[in-house]
């Protein structure tokens, strides 16, 4: 199984893992990683699932859709490497993940 980091805005790490196929958002929630919100359920439409990706992941996890993009202009405190964790998906390509959370989430 994908392990991924979650690691707080005050740096308390979750290193939990992510059953291949969940996303990085089901991630959080079904191990209580706090500060990941989901509130629409994983459907592109809240962005209370925002994380940062660490730079070293960018590339593996690829460029939001332009879906995702849209509903990012809603959320806080973006950064380029922002993305909606509902719409990264888990793989084993992914093992060792690491994803940061924003200030205005916990
Ligand atoms: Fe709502 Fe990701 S859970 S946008």
């Amino acid at each position: 199984m994908p392990a991924v980091t979650y690691i707080e805005h005050d740096g308390t790490e979750h290193a939990v893992e992510v059953k291949a196929g969940l996303s990085v958002m089901e991630g959080a929630i079904r191990n209580n990683v706090p500060g990941i919100d989901a509130d629409c359920g994983g459907a592109c439409a809240c962005a209370t699932c925002h994380v940062y990706v660490d730079e070293a992941w960018l590339e593996k996890t690829g460029k939001p859709s332009a879906m995702e993009e849209s509903m990012l202009d809603f959320a806080e405190n973006v950064e380029p490497n922002s993305r909606l964790s509902c719409q990264i998906r888990a793989t084993d390509a992914l093992d060792g993940l690491v994803v940061r959370l924003p200030e205005n989430q916990h």
